[in-house]
C-alpha cells in the first residue's frame, strides 16, 4: 500500500471504518470474478455492486473489494477513481450528471448548468437538502450528436433545454 493511498484513506477514514460487505454483495462479486481471467476486470462490476446497496462507495469498501478479488486496493481505487459514474461521496436519491465536454459546451451547457443551478438551489458537487437530488458534472456522456445532454440516475436526456428542466425532474421524486 502506498503513502499515497494511506493518506487517502486516512483523510476521510470515519466514512469507510467498520464497513461491512453485504454476503449477497460478496456473492454476486464472486460471480463476476467467474467472468473475467484477470480479477482486475471485474472491479467495474463490484464497485457498481457496492454502489447499488449503498448508493455510493465508501472508503471502506475499497480494501473489502480488493480482498474479494485478490487485487490491491490501490487497483480497486483507481477503477474507483477513474469512472465517474462511482461515487465516491454519499449522494441524494437521484444524480443528474450534465455534461460538460466540448460538443455540449458549445450547444448550450452554460445556460442548462445555470437553469440546473437556480431549480434546485445548488450548485455541482452539493445534493438538495431533501437529499432528492445530487448535481455533478461528468466528461462525455455519448450523446453528443444531442447536446446538451444530460443524465438522470440511468436515463440519458439531450438536447435538454432550460425550459425542460422542470417537467424533467417532476419524473423523479
Ligand atoms: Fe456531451 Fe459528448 S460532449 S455528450
Amino acid at each position: 500500500m502506498s503513502n499515497q493511498h494511506n493518506t487517502t484513506t486516512e483523510t476521510i477514514a470515519s466514512d469507510g471504518d467498520g464497513f461491512a460487505l453485504h454476503p449477497d454483495d460478496r456473492k454476486a462479486i464472486e460471480q463476476e470474478l467467474e467472468h473475467f481471467e484477470q480479477p482486475q476486470a471485474a472491479c467495474i462490476e463490484a464497485l457498481k455492486i457496492v454502489q447499488r446497496r449503498e448508493g455510493w462507495v465508501p472508503d471502506g469498501a475499497i480494501p473489502v473489494i480488493g480482498d474479494v478479488l485478490g487485487v490491491g486496493p490501490a487497483s480497486v481505487e483507481g477503477v474507483a477513481t477513474f469512472y465517474s459514474l462511482i461515487f465516491r461521496q454519499p449522494v441524494g436519491r437521484h444524480v443528474i450528471l450534465v455534461c460538460d465536454s466540448s460538443s455540449c459546451f458549445l450547444t448550450g451547457f452554460e445556460p442548462l448548468r445555470d437553469a440546473l443551478v437556480e431549480h434546485l438551489g445548488i450548485g455541482f458537487g452539493q445534493t438538495t437538502p431533501d437529499d432528492r437530488f445530487t448535481l455533478l458534472p461528468v466528461c462525455c456522456l455519448g450523446a453528443c450528436d444531442g447536446g446538451p445532454a444530460m443524465m438522470i440516475d440511468e436515463d440519458t436526456y439531450g438536447p435538454v433545454l432550460p425550459d425542460d428542466i422542470a417537467g424533467l425532474l417532476e419524473d423523479y421524486s
